[in-house]
This record gives structure tokens, C-alpha cells and sequence, in this order.
């Protein structure tokens, strides 16, 4: 692949030139270092150089120049939590929720994720296949390079394996990189309702084992919440997961100050994420930690519960994550730039924090902040070009707004054909 040169850059956002995996806590948040008037070279796929076009490198006869024209370039965005291997839309629940029915209230009366679980059952791989990997497109065209994706519709044995072989597909097929979670707790299935311990012994003696076996897996996630799996049975599927050499990425506190949060932090795990119910007693469990904080605010938005105190938690000193959380039933949409306007409106995050939380700190949640995550040398040539826009703020000022002008993903303009 040749060397492509981007010139006439307004700004060039989300520059990091030192310590470009390290994650961003607290203060360091609010700094989204750019260049003005900058360039960018690409090579093989990856960034080569950058700086100011005053300084602009002599370049090879068959360098490809796009001139952009005054527009800007920020990284994509890295979404670490999704679930876009799905069979069918929930749109008949979000008008139960109209109707005034909570997504609680939908779950236990068998709708929610155990919908959606069997409505899974009844599609092969095939058509799973299809149907994520246009997802996995639409949501590189409103600008994110690198991604994961869970299971968790399976709930049998069989249906977990097929998800995270649609999951395996896509990653062969993906341009960008993306990770894969198995997240066969998360929810306890019709048959099993009076009898957890069956279906603990499943996830644990049979899913875990064959999961690993096959390498269809890099981590493990537990919905720990009420409803839905205790802390105790949180800890034994972590302890498991981690004898197979699977780290964790936790749901936790969605729906209360169930202890999601420790139990995350007593197994390291990577990441906790949703986070609405978060108090001083988490605050500061999780600044002892590695473990990344991550918000989704589609889901608040979407549900109608409490948006995740993430604007206490950078005072606190935390790091912190966004993600799109896309799935049927609590955020039907993958657009990251959505989750950018919701976090500043809603949260009270600047839009320089909003920017860290989706691209570098998004890239640390799933360990791929050597590749993904900044404008550094040596790291994917993974960018978005704005439309022509004043400013940074623009952006989620314009809420649902698209400003997206073109994703290059490897270097190169992403096109869907
Ligand atoms: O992250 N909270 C748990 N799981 C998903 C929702 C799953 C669903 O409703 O289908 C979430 O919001
Ligand atoms: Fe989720």
C-alpha cells in the first residue's frame, strides 16, 4: 500500500506523541492535544508522521495527497461494549415502555434479553453472520476503528458457541480491530429459574471449558445485577474464567448499588461498565484499581434511568470510558458521536473529556491502546474527517447531528460496497 498525505488539516485532534496506550484520569481528561494547520502521513496502513503543514515532509512521486480542505481529523472512536450480534429489533418492548411497563418489569415477565435469546435460537449462523456484519459496516460509517462485541443471546450451550463463532466470522472479515466477550451470564434462562445452580454448573464446567478450548473468546462478562446474577455467583464465574486464562469485563450497578463494582475490582477486571448506580463507596473501591469505569449513555437515554455520575468521578480522579452498548433492548444505536453529545448534555463532561473517554480510554478497556485510540506514529491510520466545523464543541452541540464527512480506516477512505 502507498503512503497517503493528508495536508490543509483545520485541527488534527487527539494527538498523543508520549506514553500513547497509557489511559487518561481526572485532569489529564480535559486535554485533547491538537495540531492546527497540520498534515498527516500514512504508510502500509499506519500513521508515519504528522505536524504542521509549514513543516510539511518532501514526499515520494506516487504519495497520494487528499487535501482536506480546512476540515478537521480526530481518531475513530474505539467502542468497547457492544452487543451487535443480534436476531431480531425490540421495538414492541420500547412501546410497552411507552405504555409505562419498566425494562425490569419486561425482563421478569420473560421479555428482555431472554426475548431476544429466543429469537436467536431460531437463526443459523448464516443469517447472524449477515445481519452483524452490516451492523459491524454501519457503525465503521459514523467513524469507529476498533470495536468488541459480546455474546450473551445464546443462554444454551449451543447458541452461546454460535454467537461467538459469528463473533470469530467477523473478526476475520472486520477492517478494524475488534475483540469478542462471552457473556453466557447474562441472564438466567426460563429452564433454569428455579435452579441457578444448573446453569452456573453449564456456564462454568461446559460453556468456559469448550469456549476456550475452540479460542472464541478473549474475556469473560457477567451482567451482575438485580435480577440477574449475584455477587457471589459473579466471583465463582470470574474465578473459572480466570483458571482459562480470560479476563473480565463486568455489567455492573445498572440497576442498583448491587456490589458489581468489587467484585469487578477483586478479579482485576478490565473494565466495569454501565455504572449508573455509582456512590463514594465505588469511587473509591475503583481508584484503587486498574479497572476502567466505563458509562453507556444510550442506555440511560434510552431507558429513562439514571445517567452514570460520571462527571463526579474525573473529579474524583477516575478514568473514564464511553460506549454505545448497542443491542436491541437498550440501545438500539451505535453511533458513537451520539454518545459524545449525550455524555457532555447529560453528564456535564467537556467535550475534550467525552472525546478521551470514546477514543483512548475506549482503546484501554479492550487492550488495544498500542493500535487504536490517538494520532500517534505507528498506530493504525484509523481517523475520521468532520465536515467543515467551527470547532471540537461543534460536534456534540449538533447533537444526533451527522458531522461525520469520511471514515479512513488503514489508511484509506472506508467504503462500504
Ligand atoms: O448492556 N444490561 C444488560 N445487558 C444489555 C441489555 C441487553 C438487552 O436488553 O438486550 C445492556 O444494556
Ligand atoms: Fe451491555
Amino acid at each position: 500500500m502507498a503512503q497517503t498525505l493528508f495536508i490543509n488539516i483545520q485541527s488534527l485532534y487527539g494527538v498523543i506523541t508520549t506514553d500513547a496506550s497509557k489511559r487518561k484520569s481526572g485532569k489529564e481528561m480535559n486535554v485533547f492535544e491538537k495540531i492546527s494547520n497540520a498534515f498527516l502521513l500514512t504508510d502500509n496502513g499506519l500513521i508515519m508522521s504528522f505536524g504542521e503543514m509549514k513543516d510539511l515532509p518532501s514526499i515520494s512521486a506516487d504519495t497520494t495527497v487528499v487535501d482536506v480542505k480546512g476540515r478537521m481529523i480526530l481518531p475513530c472512536f474505539v467502542d468497547s461494549h457492544t452487543h451487535l450480534v443480534f436476531a431480531k429489533s425490540r421495538e414492541e418492548e420500547f412501546e410497552m415502555r411507552i405504555h409505562g411497563k419498566s425494562y425490569e418489569e419486561i425482563a421478569a415477565a420473560g421479555g428482555g434479553i431472554l426475548n431476544s435469546a429466543k429469537k436467536l435460537a431460531t437463526m443459523s449462523e448464516d443469517e447472524l453472520f449477515e445481519s452483524a456484519k452490516e451492523r459491524l459496516y454501519e457503525v465503521i460509517g459514523y467513524g469507529t476503528g476498533a470495536i468488541e462485541i459480546k455474546s450473551g443471546y445464546g443462554l444454551t450451550v449451543e447458541d452461546e458457541i454460535k454467537m461467538l463463532r459469528v463473533i470469530k466470522r467477523l473478526k476475520a472479515i472486520s477492517p478494524i480491530p475488534t475483540k469478542s466477550t462471552f457473556l453466557g451470564a447474562h441472564a438466567i434462562p426460563a429452564i433454569f429459574k428455579n435452579n441457578r445452580e444448573a446453569y452456573m454448573d453449564l456456564i462454568i464446567n461446559t460453556m468456559l471449558p469448550q469456549i476456550v478450548n475452540e479460542k472464541l473468546a478473549d474475556y469473560c462478562d457477567v451482567f451482575c445485577d438485580q435480577g440477574f446474577f449475584t455477587v457471589d455467583e459473579t466471583d465463582r464465574i470470574l474465578t473459572a474464567a480466570s483458571k482459562h486464562g480470560l479476563k473480565a469485563k463486568i455489567h455492573g450497578n445498572e440497576l442498583g448499588y448491587t456490589g458489581g463494582v468489587q467484585v469487578a475490582v477483586k478479579h482485576n477486571a478490565l473494565s466495569v461498565d454501565h455504572l449508573e448506580y455509582t456512590g463514594n463507596e465505588e469511587i473509591e473501591c475503583l481508584l484503587n484499581s486498574n479497572t476502567m469505569p466505563v458509562a453507556l449513555p444510550n442506555c440511560s437515554f434510552f431507558l429513562g434511568i439514571p445517567y452514570s455520575p460520571t462527571r463526579k468521578m474525573i473529579d474524583a480522579g477516575l478514568p473514564v470510558c464511553l460506549a454505545s452498548d448497542y443491542n436491541p433492548g437498550s440501545s438500539p444505536n451505535g453511533r458513537m458521536s451520539f454518545v459524545v453529545a449525550l455524555a457532555c448534555i447529560k453528564m456535564k463532561l467537556t467535550p475534550e473529556e467525552a472525546f478521551n473517554a470514546t477514543t483512548i480510554n475506549g482503546a484501554c478497556a479492550i487492550e488495544m491502546s498500542n493500535e487504536v485510540g490517538s494520532i500517534t506514529i505507528g498506530k493504525r491510520a484509523n481517523f475520521i474527517i468532520t465536515k467543515t466545523i467551527p470547532s471540537l464543541a461543534y460536534i456534540p452541540y449538533r447533537f444526533g447531528v451527522y458531522l461525520v464527512d469520511e471514515v479512513v480506516i488503514n489508511g484509506e477512505i472506508w467504503r462500504q460496497n
